[in-house]
């Protein structure tokens, strides 16, 4: 090991140093300091003291991947997870819950503060996840011919497993194939059929499919789940029909320990690796389920955007309906609604809600769903929000009290945060997935008069570094 590298002596590639762990930078990494030179750090919670192996050197920082603990960090916690550190899902599972969340906030206020330059924001608690485990209602899983052998499996594992995976892929290589058995996002029940459904396919000797050569039969195995309904649905896509093997898949998934309420196969010859079927087979049950939000039912079919976490995604929109401070006689636009969830979750309180959102499919979703669940105030449009703002965009939709907007992590473009901020509402809320972005926009806001009163992180995906928050905003004056 060489010794910590002083000003004089630069520190290299492939050096193995000692880092004291400071703080948690975004996207889930570490910083710490050798002289002035900052390292990210890979696998460190912050209060570590660890040995790592520096991997890339810059003029302005390094990066470097933890190598061995050696004073751990009082955050630090065993991981439940049998995959963790291979598996690039839950990149925080070292560390305890508690501090995830004191780390998410720090990441909004630090975003608006120097982002923004928004100084003295208030940024509240992160509004922790009912359950910080099991609290996903959908687990997208691959098969896969290479299978990614970790090293203590390596030469251990016939030939016949080793070209048949079925799990997640090893984050950066969309070619390999990480074989889960254990995954505590979605629910026992979804471990369970993940599990047999390996077996049966591998006693059967149906192939997996190669992205290589795109030979091979099984595709993706989608799980997804009604938390408040208990409704299981499994979707299955391959490249073939194989109806004499489905059926006794079939057979197998309706014994009671799976719980599955519908099972689908999606038949599809594309090249892509999307979970997608050009034909859908329904081998038993409806081929959807239903889950609850709030007052709401929605009807989710195998391809169905939908939030992926049920519990918190209603705290989430409760949230920015207690933002909104909403009247009966409002007309609220939902911006970027997706299928309208947050649409359908306030209308009961308002006069009117306009959702707007460029993808067709979930503009469709979100009209059959209001039908569904008898709410008539509601009117969902197809269009760009850019061109739906725009001054000549000539539509007769009634003009807003007040405006939800929750963009995708690019956060708004100019003319749309523009144009919200020339429309002169009462109150604007701003849901976020990305707050650099909306730091960002916020701070163009204030120059049209439009002051935060508060932002409230939520944690909406446990031991990952990601953070939503819901942003209220008030006219100045108003
Ligand atoms: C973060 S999601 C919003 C989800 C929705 N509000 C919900 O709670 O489920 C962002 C949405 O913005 C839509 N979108 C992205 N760019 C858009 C644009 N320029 N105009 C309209 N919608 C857009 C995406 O299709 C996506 O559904």
């Amino acid at each position: 090991m060489t010794d910590i590298p002083n000003e004089t002596a630069p520190l290299q590639r492939g050096a193995t140093i000692i880092l004291d762990i400071e703080k948690a930078a975004f996207e889930g990494r570490c910083i710490a300091h050798v002289n002035s030179l900052v390292v990210f750090v890979d696998g460190a919670v912050p209060g570590d003291r660890v040995s790592a192996t520096v991997f890339r050197k810059k003029k302005q920082y390094a990066e470097a991947r933890v190598e061995e603990v050696l004073v751990p960090s009082p955050h630090r916690v065993q991981p439940a997870c049998a995959h963790f550190g291979v598996c690039g899902g839950c990149k925080w599972q070292h560390m305890s819950y508690e501090q995830q969340l004191v780390w998410k906030r720090e990441h909004v206020l630090d975003a608006f503060e120097r982002i923004g330059g928004l100084e003295g924001v208030v940024v509240n608690e992160t509004l922790p996840a009912v359950e910080p485990f099991w609290y996903r209602n959908k687990m997208e899983y691959s098969f896969g011919e290479m299978r990614w052998l970790l090293s203590d499996e390596l030469g251990e594992v016939n030939r016949d497993a080793e070209l048949f995976a079925l799990g997640l892929h090893v984050p950066k290589r969309y070619d390999r194939i990480l074989h889960i058995d254990e995954c505590h996002l979605e629910s026992p029940e979804s471990n369970l059929i993940l599990n047999a459904t390996r077996d049966f396919f591998l006693a059967r000797g149906v192939s997996a499919f190669s992205t290589r050569t795109h030979t091979g039969d099984l595709r993706h195995l989608v799980i997804r789940e009604g938390k408040h309904t208990g409704e299981r649905m499994v979707y299955l896509v391959t490249s073939q029909r194989m109806d004499a093997v489905m059926k006794d898949y079939a057979a197998l998934l309706q014994q009671e320990e799976f719980g599955v309420t519908t099972l689908i196969q999606g038949v599809t010859q594309r090249k892509s690796t999307v979970a997608i079927g050009e034909e859908d087979i329904v081998h038993f049950g409806d081929g959807s389920i239903r889950e609850q939000l709030g007052l709401n039912t929605f009807r989710i079919s195998p391809t169905s955007f939908f939030q992926t976490n049920t519990l918190q995604a209603e705290r989430l929109y409760a949230l920015a309906e207690q933002a909104a401070a909403l009247r009966p006689d409002d007309v609220v636009w939902d911006l970027y609604c997706g299928t309208g969830t947050i649409s359908l979750y306030i209308a009961r309180d308002v006069k009117q809600v306009v959702g707007v959102e460029l993808n067709e499919s979930a503009i469709r979703d979100a009209g059959s769903n209001a039908e569904a669940n008898g709410l008539e105030n509601t009117q969902f449009i197809c269009a760009d929000i850019v061109d739906f703002l725009a001054p000549d965009a000539g539509h007769d939709v009634p003009a807003p009290d007040v405006i939800i907007t929750d963009p995708p992590r690019a956060g708004m473009h100019t003319k749309v945060v523009d144009a919200i901020g020339k429309s002169g509402v009462r109150r604007l809320v701003y849901v976020s997935c990305n707050p650099t972005t909306s730091a960002r926009d916020c701070a163009l806001l204030r120059e049209h008069g439009y002051e935060i009163e508060h932002i409230t992180p939520v944690d909406m995906f446990p031991h990952t570094f990601h953070i939503e928050c819901v942003i209220s905003l008030r006219k100045t004056g108003e």
